[in-house]
């Protein structure tokens, strides 16, 4: 069987983001058979439907990346208890045009960091109501939360905590069945 292609989207843009280090420390949880490549939200502009018909190349990039993979997976930072703008702001551009969308049909997962106690929960439901919109095929089960961040990774970086990896090897798994499901 080909080799699964999973997207790994960075939703914070800050250089010390926990949820960067999250995906890494996925990188190295993979299932066999499949490979997680990060893609960053650096460049993308406020969207503006005057311009989806001729994409900044930021976005026509991000497109292209997404379309090219086989499943996506969603670290979303929670700010005042939602994702960030810059994340829906990009999940926006490449839901256009209209009948364009690259997210449709596309499996996915979610997780979060947060240094917060709840770990990015209410940013992850409202996460997957927009991925609703899109008819995203998405993981349920487990739900990768990780909170109080700053205490779970190692000061250069590496997440740590093995309760926490063992929970991303959990989703990791969910998501290769789900696109193996869908193939
Ligand atoms: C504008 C803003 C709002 C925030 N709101 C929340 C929040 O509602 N809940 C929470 O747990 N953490 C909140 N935080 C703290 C983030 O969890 C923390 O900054 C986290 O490190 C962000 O993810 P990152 O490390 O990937 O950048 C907020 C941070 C910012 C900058």
């Amino acid at each position: 069987m080909d080799e699964i292609r999973i997207l790994g989207i960075v939703g914070s843009l800050r250089k010390g983001s926990y949820n960067r280090l999250a995906l890494k420390a996925a990188q190295g949880l993979m299932p066999s058979g499949a490979v997680l490549n990060l893609i960053e939200l650096h460049g993308i502009p406020v969207f503006n439907q005057d311009n989806e018909m001729s994409l900044p190349a930021s976005v026509f990039e991000f497109k292209r990346q997404i379309l090219a993979a086989d499943a996506i997976l969603f670290a979303t930072p929670e700010y005042n208890y939602s994702l960030p703008g810059g994340l829906k702001n990009a999940i926006d551009w490449a839901s256009r045009p209209y009948g364009e969308s690259a997210w449709t049909d596309k499996p996915a997962a979610v997780m979060g960091a947060s240094v917060g106690n709840l770990g990015t929960a209410r940013a992850q439901y409202h996460l997957r109501q927009i991925l609703v919109a899109q008819n995203m095929p998405m993981v349920s089960q487990p739900e990768v939360m990780i909170g109080n961040a700053a205490q779970l990774f190692d000061p250069d970086g590496k997440l740590s905590d093995e309760p926490t990896r063992q929970h991303i090897q959990k989703l990791l798994r969910a998501l290769v069945k789900l696109v193996e499901n869908s193939r």
